[in-house]
């Protein structure tokens, strides 16, 4: 069996950290790894729409976004194909088939759906299209015949769903979709990067995130302002490190070799942890050595993202041939489909109903 990856992300920003920690650098290891024979990344653009039907100006325009901050990020087209979905329809006739494997009670307990719709304010009346999205995400997945999915954690629930699905139309129908697995960061930390205020999620709109696209100013005005210990305000006082943003983000991004580069006087984050636990060690330290972590790995992405904004017919070049070979792919999935369904009324060889 191949070793096929698919992912994607929905185009309403750009990326920031915490995707880069919990997922896009994972990726771009994985692509690099060389034992994929293929991989896909998607911009889950209709997917977006569901709970932004009413802004498609912003949909559109994140399209480009999200597109830069992964090839700044590494994702190599010659080794990845980049697409956008709503431009592959046979997702969507996908979908509609699924539909019928999924029960309306079973999306209402999907607990990404749930926090979701909470969130949305949803609850009296939920879309319909919105409510059906892991079943199109079902569709996205199995298209492609993926095997692997590297998501973060909020999208387990997805994962489980579409193995359902899939299962559900193996048995009643043929085995032809194959039950994908998630990929989920190896770092506990990566998995659940908090936004710069110390609060559970990273959004837009609490203004609590770093962008991948951050000048190297913005990002040091943000780790300067980060939360840290409440309790820890004279520097001799003894710190907290759970819950300490700085601390969760180091976990996530310095290795030992930051260490010999910016901060000599300890030999790894453990060292550092236990001074800062003792007391005597000030918050301007560590928040100065994260800033340079980050920068080290902010750096080089954010000179990639300004040379490729050069030139933005490259991108659309891109996407659109990325485009056109994913719909290839997803057309020979949707075939087979249709004939384990026996609505291939028109195929070759099949004359008579
Ligand atoms: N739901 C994902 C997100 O919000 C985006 C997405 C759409 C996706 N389809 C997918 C991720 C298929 C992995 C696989 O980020």
């Amino acid at each position: 069996m191949k070793n096929i990856i698919l992912t994607g992300d929905r185009p309403t920003g750009r990326l920031h950290i915490g995707h880069y920690a919990g997922s896009l650098k994972r990726r771009v290891e994985l692509q690099n790894s060389n034992k994929f024979d293929q991989i896909f990344i998607m911009i889950a653009d209709a997917q977006a729409l569901t709970d932004n039907f009413d802004n498609p100006a912003k949909v559109r325009s994140n399209i480009t976004q999200v597109a830069l901050d992964y090839l700044a990020a590494g994702i190599d087209p010659l080794k990845t194909t980049i697409f956008i979905q709503s431009q592959i329809p046979e997702l969507t006739e996908l979908t509609f088939y699924y539909m019928n494997l999924v029960t309306v009670s079973r999306l209402q307990r999907n607990p990404t759906v749930k926090s979701e719709i909470e969130m949305r304010k949803f609850e009296k009346s939920i879309p319909a299209g919105f409510l059906c999205y892991p079943i199109s995400q079902a569709a996205d997945i199995t298209a492609f015949k993926a095997t692997t999915v590297p998501v973060g954690e909020d999208q387990m629930p997805m994962i489980e769903q579409t193995r359902e699905i899939v299962r559900r139309f193996n048995s009643v129908y043929k085995p032809v979709l194959t039950e994908p697995n998630a990929l989920l960061p190896e770092n506990d930390a990566c998995m659940r990067l908090p936004g710069t205020d110390g609060k559970a999620k990273m959004s837009k709109s609490l203004g609590n995130c770093i962008y991948l696209s951050d000048e190297a100013e913005e990002v040091k005005e943000k780790i300067m302002n980060m939360y840290t210990d409440p309790s820890h305000i004279l520097v001799s006082d003894p710190g907290h490190i759970e819950g300490n943003t700085v601390f969760t983000y180091l976990d996530a991004f310095c290795t030992d070799c930051h260490f010999e580069e910016f901060l000599p006087e300890y030999n790894n984050l453990d060292e550092l942890k236990a001074h800062y636990q003792k007391g005597g060690l000030g918050d301007v330290k560590i928040k100065r050595f994260l800033n340079n972590v980050i920068e080290e790995e902010l750096r080089p992405i954010r000179e990639k993202r300004k040379e490729l904004e050069k030139n933005p017919e490259i991108i659309y070049e891109l996407l659109k041939k990325g485009s056109l070979c994913a719909r290839k792919t997803a057309c020979e999935t949707l075939d087979e489909v249709k004939r384990a369904m026996q609505i291939d009324y028109f195929a070759e060889g099949r004359t008579s109903f």
